[in-house]
């Protein structure tokens, strides 16, 4: 039997979503969407908005390195959106529901906020402090907001500003605490996110960002839940779960594990930097050395898996022999250069969207990553009848003069990764995302 206070216990926390102190809790579960389906003949506009967020990526690990005092380093305050997942956030007394972008390259939480100087357009209502009866300021001497870098930290009787300029655009507002809701059944008191009231930039039709990267002010540092995992279904119509804390674990004969390396020149940065050792094309073992995808003396360079890049992008130097390699062992198919699909290794297909393509696997230290063709190898243009016609390799060099090596979500696809900040390590198993 089990006893009488217990299925009581179990009754009120199924019925009445338990507000909690995010340390004691247990673990939960969201559903994150695909915001731009990978269609034939959208890659181009894909590698468009990854070179928005690469400018952003790129803007922020200079900052990175620039920050003297390490841990006021910066976080990514705000993104423009790759071709990203969404996930619902739920926020305030009473709650608006809203859609956030799902990024583990940034570490802050916001939304905009009513009254809004200057907003872009959002699929739901402006978030309104003042109908909220759990909002509250973020005074300028908290720990949190000194967490901000000096250079986008401008405190004043307002409270805790932030002004943040990047490349193509900006955010500012103010630091505030809530109760926020993630899934369906798990509340936290006072949580610290961003009220954004001057933004420039597009958004992806979302109205904020979830930041999930490895600093302070991330929603899983403040939970405290101490890993995440999520599985990214390839089927359109699959579900692609998030997992929070003791729910989040990858299990299996086939699960594999990195370490989570920190940058020397930025420890406490926000990215999950991985250590990649290898790559290997249909029998090659390239010719990759430390300084392939490693990190210089300045602390720039090295790999990161994000959820908000859509391809995949190799420092200039692998990337090369990635390419090299595919090319001599595509053998007699036939080559496609065409600057409208956005893709550089491309070939024809005969309709079947099935031309024979060499292996990849990434070797991270300790850990063989096989990524599923689906995941570096699709179609990229069909004819009008919806025959494939052209399939090109999902991995590309990163615009602009940059170094950062960038796992994006494609090469993510059908596997569950699982991010353990307390272990210190990323690990994966291959997964029917239907099943996690
Ligand atoms: C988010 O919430 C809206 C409205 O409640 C709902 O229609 C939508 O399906 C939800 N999206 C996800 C990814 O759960
Ligand atoms: C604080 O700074 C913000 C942004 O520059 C500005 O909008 C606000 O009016 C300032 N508040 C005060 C009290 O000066
Ligand atoms: C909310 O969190 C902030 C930052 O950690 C802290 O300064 C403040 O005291 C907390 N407020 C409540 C009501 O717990
Ligand atoms: C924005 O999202 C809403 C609901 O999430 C949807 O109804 C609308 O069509 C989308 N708009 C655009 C321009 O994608
Ligand atoms: C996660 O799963 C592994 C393998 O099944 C198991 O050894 C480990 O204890 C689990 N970890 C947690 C925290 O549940
Ligand atoms: C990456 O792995 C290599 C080989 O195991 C090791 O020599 C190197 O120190 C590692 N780099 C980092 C940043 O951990
Ligand atoms: C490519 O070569 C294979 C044998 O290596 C042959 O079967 C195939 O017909 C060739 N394809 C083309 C398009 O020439
Ligand atoms: C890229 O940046 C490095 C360091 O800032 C510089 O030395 C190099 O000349 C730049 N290369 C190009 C092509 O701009």
């Amino acid at each position: 039997m089990v006893p009488r206070a217990s299925i009581l216990a179990l009754l009120i926390f199924v019925l009445i979503p338990p507000i909690t102190t995010a340390r004691d809790h247990h673990g939960f579960r969201g559903t994150l969407t695909r915001i731009h389906q990978l269609a034939p003949g959208k890659h181009s506009e894909a590698v468009r908005r990854d070179s928005r967020r690469i400018d952003f990526l790129s803007y922020t690990s200079t900052v990175v390195v620039a920050a003297t005092n390490p841990s006021a380093s910066a976080q990514g305050v705000v993104k423009t959106g790759g071709g990203a997942y969404h996930m619902n956030l739920s926020m305030g007394t009473p709650p608006l529901t809203f859609p956030v972008i799902v990024d583990t390259g940034s570490s802050l939480i916001w939304t905009q906020c009513a009254p809004c100087t200057k907003c872009f357009p959002q699929p739901t209502p402006l978030f309104q402090p003042s109908s909220s009866s759990t909002f509250s300021k973020l005074p300028c001497d908290s720990s949190f907001c000194q967490s901000l870098p000096d250079s986008i930290r401008k405190c004043n009787a307002t409270g805790c500003i932030y002004d943040y300029h990047y490349g193509i655009g900006y955010t500012a507002g103010y630091l505030a605490t809530e109760t926020l809701s993630v899934g369906e059944k798990s509340s936290f008191r006072n949580v610290t996110f961003g009220c954004s009231t001057e933004n420039g930039g597009p958004m992806d039709n979302t109205s904020g960002i979830v930041g999930l990267g490895r600093r302070s002010l991330s929603l899983v540092s403040q939970l405290g839940v101490g890993r995440f995992s999520y599985c990214l279904s390839s089927d359109p119509a699959g579900s692609s779960p998030i997992m929070f804390g003791s729910v989040a674990n990858v299990t299996g004969t086939n699960v594999q594990s990195t370490p989570l390396v920190e940058n020397p020149v930025a420890p406490g940065a926000s990215y999950y930097y991985v250590n990649l050792t290898g790559i290997t094309v249909g029998a090659t073992d390239l010719p990759i050395t430390s300084s392939t995808f490693g990190f210089a003396s300045d602390g720039t360079g090295g790999t990161i898996v994000d959820s908000g890049a859509t391809m995949t992008y190799l420092a200039e130097a692998g990337y090369a022999m990635v390419k090299e390699a595919f090319l001599s062992q595509m053998g007699n198919q036939t080559r496609v250069n065409d600057e409208r699909i956005g893709l550089d290794v491309c070939f024809t297909s005969n309709g079947g969207g099935d031309v024979p393509v060499p292996r990849l696997v990434l070797r991270f230290a300790g850990a063989e990553y096989a990524v599923p063709r689906k995941g570096y190898f699709d179609a990229a243009a069909v004819d009008k009848q919806g025959r494939v016609v052209v399939e090109c390799l999902m991995v590309l060099p990163p615009k602009g003069n940059i170094s950062l090596s960038i796992i994006g979500n494609m090469m993510q696809m059908d596997k569950h990764v699982l991010y353990d900040l307390d272990g210190r390590r990323f690990s994966f198993a291959p997964a029917d995302c239907a099943k996690v």
